[in-house]
Parts: structure tokens; sequence; C-alpha cells
């Protein structure tokens, strides 16, 4: 496909909140708090936030080039500029569809939790062992959690269809400033709740002893997960976007907002946690049990609810919607189907493979793989290392390989912008990604242990 005949995304602000909408999304809202509550709070947090500035950012720019300058697939571009690295884009084709397996049954929970906060039947409940009671019939039942899976892989496939302007920028242009501006609103309502000081104090003060190797190897797949890197979404978005686009800016202004948007999640949840006294290793279903507690106490609370779920539900979907067009946009311009034709087939293989994932925590719950449910098991193999593996193949591929006349003409669109900070860049990208994320791997098969007892 030519240049001519492909989409592009229109002003300055769109590039950003379409990026934007694939990275905020469950990640932050459900993922971030749960592996932070997982993994011991404030020192998680700290680890968290280096991660994303000197991983996460130099790796998204990195996307981005590889993205716009080939205006390609994620296999195609890689392919286009080298075809000995097309397999990193294959690394994301399967862990976009790998990751859509848990996504999914997650967004569906979301869809179920505002179609009861509308109908107003999550306020019968009170107490903390009362909303946890409920979450586990709830996904454990064999069928309903599966409908609203289905239901939420049918809405994503609507908006894919209706195409990358119409469908996808539009919806994030409205969507995203209202979600945020009702995360401020909650945090500020968790902050005054009694107890919550406890909580904050666990978020925000690193503990720095219950630091172990899996504890960094999990932020920074938290990291990668919530920012949408290291298989190629980005470099599929960044395929639409103009050419005076400014990719740095854009780059920026995406991982501040989607880190502000975890942090804000963990001001909401934290507090809350300690106040209405759950565990904050509660794990997967830590935000499905604290919000409604949280809605609970407050005035007019199914209104709220309804409101929060509706935007949770957006989120996912602009995730969804990033992840699905990976898969969409490789099989039409790979395997030369029509975009309808595309799509379907990414609709279909995803939901069963959702479904499966669902059921494995309910009725399929017998049929462990390595120890770990599907659900489980899809969620650790993508965010722990299928995606730190792809971010490492790009660092080294856009550092290493990639002719620094693409990337300084990408970063500079063609000699109309400064880049000062080249060097810095292309030495987080060299040296720094790929030096840290080695070590992290090693230290997480026990390999470093070696050097140093
Ligand atoms: N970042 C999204 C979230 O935080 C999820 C997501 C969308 C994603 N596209 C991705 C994660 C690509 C990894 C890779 O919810």
């Amino acid at each position: 496909m030519n240049r001519q005949t492909r989409a592009t995304l229109g002003g300055k602000l769109s590039a950003v909140l379409v990026a934007a909408g694939s990275s905020v999304g469950l990640g932050n809202i459900w993922r971030f708090p749960y592996v932070a509550g997982d993994n011991g709070g404030g020192a998680f947090l700290l680890i968290y936030i280096l991660c994303v500035l000197l991983l996460g950012l130099p790796i998204m720019t990195g996307e981005f080039i590889v993205g716009r300058s080939t205006h390609r697939n994620a296999v195609g571009a890689y392919r286009t500029l080298s075809p000995r690295w097309t397999l990193l884009g294959y690394n994301g084709v399967l862990a976009a569809f790998l990751i859509l397996g848990f996504y999914f049954v997650v967004s569906g929970w979301t869809l179920e939790y505002m179609i009861h906060s509308l109908t107003g039947e999550l306020a019968h409940y009170s107490t903390a062992g009362e909303y946890t009671a409920l979450f586990d019939t709830f996904v454990r039942n064999p069928w309903r959690p599966v409908l609203y899976t289905t239901l939420f892989v049918l809405l994503t496939h609507v908006i894919i269809a209706l195409g990358v302007e119409k469908g996808i920028e539009r919806s994030a242009k409205v969507l995203m400033p209202l979600l945020l501006a009702i995360l401020v609103v909650l945090s500020v309502h968790s902050l005054l709740m009694p107890g919550g000081g406890e909580g904050l104090r666990f978020f925000f003060k690193p503990d720095f002893s219950a630091v172990t190797p899996r504890t960094v190897l999990v932020a920074l797949g938290q990291a990668f997960f919530s920012l949408s890197i290291g298989i190629g979404t980005m470099v599929t978005y960044a395929s639409y976007f103009k050419a005076d686009t400014n990719l740095r800016h854009t780059a920026l202004s995406v991982t501040l907002l989607d880190s502000l948007v975890a942090i804000l999640a963990g001001v909401v949840i934290f507090p809350a946690v300690f106040s209405v006294g759950i565990a904050p290793e509660s794990g997967p279903s830590l935000v499905f049990i604290t919000l409604p507690g949280i809605f609970n106490t407050m005035p007019l609370s199914m209104v709220w609810s309804s409101i929060f779920f509706l935007l949770l539900v957006v989120a996912a979907l602009t995730s969804t919607i990033s992840l699905h067009e990976v898969l969409t946009v490789y099989f039409s311009e790979e395997w030369h189907l029509s975009r309808r034709a595309a799509a379907w087939t990414t609709t279909l293989s995803t939901a069963v493979l959702a479904a499966l994932a669902s059921l494995s925590l309910g009725a399929l719950g017998g049929y462990p793989i390595f120890g770990k449910n599907l659900f489980d098991g899809l969620d650790f193999l993508t965010a722990n290392i299928l995606l730190p593996l792809g971010g490492l193949a790009t660092s080294l591929f856009v550092g290493w390989h990639l002719d620094k006349r693409v990337i300084r003409r990408e970063m500079t669109n063609d000699g109309s912008l400064r880049f000062r900070i080249f060097g810095l860049f292309l030495f987080l990208l060299r040296y720094v990604c790929p030096a840290v994320l080695c070590l992290i791997f090693l230290d997480n098969l026990g390999l470093l242990k070696v050097f140093f007892t």
C-alpha cells in the first residue's frame, strides 16, 4: 500500500491523543495499582518511574521513528528497514494477540460493572467482604463474563470497522480529557476518607527492603505495558502520523500523561484500600473490590460509579482498539486481505482466546499451564517477557542498526526542528536500555548471583 492511500491522523493534538488513548487504559487503572500493591508500594513506584523515563521514553520514540519512516504495519515496517529484523515485528503481532486474550476479559468485567452501576445493583452491597464475594462469584460464573467479553470484542470491532480517522481519532479526543477530570475528583474524595493517610504512605514512601529482582522486572514490565511499547503498537500508530508531527514532543506528552493517570489511580485506590481494610496485595481483583467501596461512601454513589465505569470501558476500548489495529493492519497488508476480512479474522481469533482465558478463572480452572491459569499466564508472559524482549530488540535495532540519517530526519522532521539531545537519545538507546534490560533478565534467571556471592 503506498503512502497516499493510507490514512493519516489530523492535527498535532490528535497524534498525542491517539497514542495516549492506546497507552492510557486498564494498564493504568486496573493493573498498575494491583502490581504496585503486590510489590510493596513506594519503592515500586520509584523504580517504575525510572523505568518509564530511562527506558520507556527512548523506546517509544524509537518505535515512532520506525513507524513514521516506513508507513507500514509492524511486520512490514521492520522488513522494509531490514529483513533480518522482521522477527521483531512478528513478536509484536504475537504479543498483541496474547495481550488481547486477557485484556478483553478485564474489559468485559468493566462493562459488567458499568451495567450493574447503571441498574443500581452494585449499591446493594457495602462491606469489602461482600464486594470480594460479588467479584469472585461473577468471574467464576461460566457464561456471564464470557458474554460481556464477547460484547466488548464486538464493540472494538465496530470502531475498527469505522476506520482510523472516524473511529479511533474521534473517540480519543473527547474521552481522554473526561477520564482525567473524573480521576481528579475521585482522588480528592479518596484523600478525605478516614484512615487514608496510611494508604498514601504505602504508595509514596519507598521501602527498599522489600525489593527483589522480581520487583524490578515487574516494574519494568508494567512500564512497558502501560506505555504500550515493545510490540509495535506505536510503530503502527506512528505509521499514520503526519510529516510535521513532532515525535519527541508526542512521546514526552504521552509518557507524562500516562504516568499521571497511573499515579492518580494509585492516589484514588490506596487511601481507600486502607480505609476500607482491604489487603493491597489482593491481585487483579483489587480495583473491582476497592472502587465500589469508595463509591459507596459518596453521595449519589451510583451516578459516580456509572460515570467512572463508563470511562473505564472507554479507556479500555481505546487500548483494545490499538491492539486490534496492530493485528488488523498486519493481516490486511501482509496477507492481502481486505480491511473488513482482516478485522473479522482478528475479532474471531481473539474472541476465542479471551473466552478461554475467562473460563480459566472458573469452569476450566482445573487445567493450569506451568502452574498458572491461562488468564494469569497470558498476563505474565506478555508483560514480563515478550514486552521487555521486544523493547530490548527495539532499542538495539534503532540504536545500532538503523541508519543515523533516518533517525535524524525523523526527529527533526527533515531538518525543520532542532534536536539538541541527539547524542543523549542515542546513548540511552545504544547502551542504557540494552544494558538495563539484559541485567534485569539475567538477574531474574538467577545468573547474576554467581558473580555477587
Ligand atoms: N497500554 C495499554 C494499557 O495501559 C494496553 C495496551 C495497548 C498495550 N496497546 C498495547 C500494552 C501494546 C502493551 C503493548 O492499558
